[in-house]
């Protein structure tokens, strides 16, 4: 059994982390007899200089899963990865070409991590629940394997991770949301690390055979900095690889150009170079894999469909939004329908992750649940063991949602799991933009209430699946026609 902890450090926090891990492992193992996923640790009273620092302490993964009994610190691996933001924006580097400079010149966009602009990212991000821990242990794998010196004449591998599923499945952001795990996890290892997010447009030149001397000098570029940098760890992101790694024998056979025959050898032979290198990641997506040349595919050490959001994922999607939107007070939960589960006494009192009462508006809070025993009943826990974090107003999570759905179809949360059903097919940047379409299709005032707002957003998902419907049936037309 194990869990992961995630220690965020004031930027300007100038001691060891490596020298906090201990610390903050011995501190843990002292004061939590239990730990579960998306628990928030109360550092208060950790000692010395390391207590003014901390930002934030959570549980970040456990072998457990989101199993609600948690994990026995004493009996569990507890590893600490501490790690402090950066904020500086992302850069544009131009690699310099030297005299074979064309009209062209490749440009990768940089960015610092862990950087503050993808802080909450990887939490947004909702898949089946197998997808994210796989990722995490595939880099964690990767990470070790480089540490301890693993021959790679003996067990090969490519580092390189290929997302592949339909469009707005969530593929881009979940590299970079990946590369700041990655980063967070290696805070104490590499002295920095950054995402190269490669400009695939500017490596495609009109210029016969120019183009495999853009990825080329791209290539070099990256392992001149991967050499000279062993300290620094990069992850290299290509987005829509199949722009670069289409099919030689398809293009052989579509008597196209050599230059697409030579990108792909130029890309293939540049990968293979950096497989050497321990301080280097490679995460590529596409949406077009049966186009992707096969000795690609073949490098690829792990490739994960991602799918179209789930009827969970789905919920929990809108209910990100619903809550962005009551947090900017663009919906205003009306007072009948806040209420929250507590028991008669002291409410959460007894709950490990209680420090997120002090965020909590307890006003909000009047009402006292009366379908306890529906909850007990389908839960099997005492309420007093749920985190607050979970009850965030009158919008429960899916598992709560889903108890009440029949017993309480009036509530916010049965309504909103019915507009998810309704959702389904929907890609997640399509969900994402719902809140939008809602807002502009039904606001005269700036804010509205939340059933106005729920019902707006099931009117919304309607429109949104009849014009995904006729926008399926032009394709196929477009497609009998050519
Ligand atoms: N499963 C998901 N959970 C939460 N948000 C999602 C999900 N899938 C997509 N999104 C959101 O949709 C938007 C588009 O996602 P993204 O660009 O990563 O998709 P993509 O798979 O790369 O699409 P494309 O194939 O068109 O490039 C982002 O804002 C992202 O946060
Ligand atoms: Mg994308």
């Amino acid at each position: 059994m194990s869990v992961t902890i995630e220690a965020r450090l004031k930027p300007d926090y100038g001691g060891s982390l490596q020298e906090a891990i201990p610390v903050l492992r011995d501190w843990v193992t002292t004061n939590y007899g239990t730990l579960s996923l998306g628990q928030t640790l109360d550092g208060g009273d950790i000692m010395g200089t390391l207590a003014e620092n901390i930002e934030r302490l959570v549980v970040s993964d456990t072998s457990e899963g989101d199993a609600l009994r948690g994990v026995a610190t004493s009996t569990a691996k507890i590893r600490v990865h501490p790690y402090k933001y950066f904020k500086s924006p992302p850069q544009t580097v131009e690699i310099p070409m030297g005299n074979e400079a064309g009209d062209c010149c490749p440009t990768v966009l940089m960015h610092e991590l862990p950087s503050v602009n993808f802080a909450a990212t990887w939490d947004q991000l909702f898949f089946e629940p197998d997808i994210k821990p796989a990722l995490l242990r595939f880099v964690t794998s990767i990470l070790i394997f480089s540490d301890r010196g693993v021959s790679l004449d003996c067990v090969s591998w490519n580092r390189i991770i290929l997302l592949h599923g339909g469009a707005g499945s969530g593929k881009t952001t979940l590299c970079r949301a990946l590369a700041q795990k990655v980063a967070m996890r290696s805070f104490s290892k590499f002295n920095r690390t950054v995402l190269l997010e490669i400009n695939t447009k500017t490596l495609l030149s009109r210029w016969f055979a120019e183009s495999s001397k853009l990825v080329d000098a791209l290539f070099n570029w990256i392992h001149t900095q991967t050499a000279s940098a062993p300290d620094q760890f990069f992850c290299i992101m290509i987005d829509e690889v199949e722009s670069l790694a289409s099919s030689r024998r398809a293009a052989a056979s579509a008597n196209e150009p050599a230059d697409a025959i030579r990108i792909v050898n130029s890309l293939l032979t540049s990968l293979d170079r950096l497989k050497c290198r321990r301080n280097v990641l490679i995460l590529t997506t596409s949406n077009l894999l049966e186009v992707i040349d096969t000795a690609f595919l073949d490098r690829v050490d792990l490739c994960q469909h991602v799918a179209a959001p789930s009827l969970v994922a789905t919920y929990s999607i809108l209910l990100s939004c619903m809550q962005e939107l009551i947090r900017c007070g663009i919906i205003i939960p009306e007072n009948e329908e806040v209420c929250t589960l507590t028991s008669k006494k002291q409410p959460f009192r007894s709950c490990s992750s209680f420090p997120c009462r002090r965020r909590l508006n307890f006003g909000l809070f009047k009402r006292r649940l009366t379908y306890k025993g529906a909850f007990h009943e389908a839960v099997g826990v005492s309420t007093t063991k749920f985190s607050l974090s979970r009850i965030q107003a009158s919008l429960y999570d899916y598992n709560m949602a889903h108890v009440f759905k029949t017993v309480r179809p009036d509530l916010p949360s049965s309504k909103l799991l019915a507009v998810a059903a309704q959702a389904k097919g929907l890609s997640g940047r399509a969900l994402r933009r719902i809140p939008l379409l809602m807002h502009a299709t039904s606001v005269e005032d700036e804010s509205m209430g939340l059933s106005s707002a729920l019902d707006a957003m099931r009117l919304v998902v309607e429109a949104e699946q009849k014009s995904a419907r006729l926008a399926v049936v032009a394709n196929k037309e477009v497609n009998s026609t050519i």
